[in-house]
């Protein structure tokens, strides 16, 4: 059963994003860098992370998910996307792809926002669960979503294939 994480910060508004938000938005691509594998190329997250992004500003009628950013007077600060996402099981969850709040902005109740606009909108899908992946190194983002009731349900484990452990 989902709970609500609800909390509304005065001067934040969450809104569907919009074409006039990309450079904005581009511009929080190298926050999902952070707690990436220290063995994964760093260049290659960020511009992923941007495709994702870039990819989110098609308009709403061409994409399935939602995205929606959280506005400051100053701009943009944070962006949420969330879609429906099927389990092995068969069940449909829904399933943050990215969040990102801009490091100006941290620790003032904007993930806790955006992450509750996800919410809404993945409890109007009907599904039951929301989920998500982080990296295993990403402690803030673990405690974050710890704080917000998220329990760890995966573990994804890698091994590099050198020289060195073969
Ligand atoms: C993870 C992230 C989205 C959190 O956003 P935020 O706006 O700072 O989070 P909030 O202010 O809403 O924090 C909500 C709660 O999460 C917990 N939390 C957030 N950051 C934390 C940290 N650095 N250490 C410990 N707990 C933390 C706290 O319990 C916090 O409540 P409190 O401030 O009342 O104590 C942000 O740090 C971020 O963009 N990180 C880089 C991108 C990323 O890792 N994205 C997620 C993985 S895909």
């Amino acid at each position: 059963m989902l709970r609500a994480m609800n909390v509304e910060h005065p001067g934040v508004r969450i809104r569907p994003i919009r074409e006039e938000d990309r450079h904005a938005v581009l511009t929080l691509a190298h926050r999902l860098t952070e707690g990436v594998a220290e063995w994964r190329d760093p260049e290659a997250v960020v511009e992923a992370a941007r495709q994702w992004l870039a990819g989110s500003l098609t308009p709403e009628g061409d994409r399935p998910g939602a995205v929606f950013v959280a506005e400051t007077d100053d701009g943009v600060v944070g962006v949420v996307s969330v879609n429906t996402h099927q389990h092995f099981t068969g069940t449909v969850d829904a399933y943050v792809g990215e969040l990102a709040v801009a490091p100006h902005a941290v620790r003032g109740g904007v993930g806790r926002q955006l992450m509750a606009a996800a919410e809404t909108w993945a409890r109007r899908q009907g599904v039951r669960h929301l989920t998500l992946e982080t990296g295993a190194a990403n402690t803030t983002a673990r405690r974050f979503y710890a704080a917000l009731g998220f329990r760890e349900e995966a573990i994804r484990l890698t091994r590099t294939l050198d020289e060195g452990n073969a």
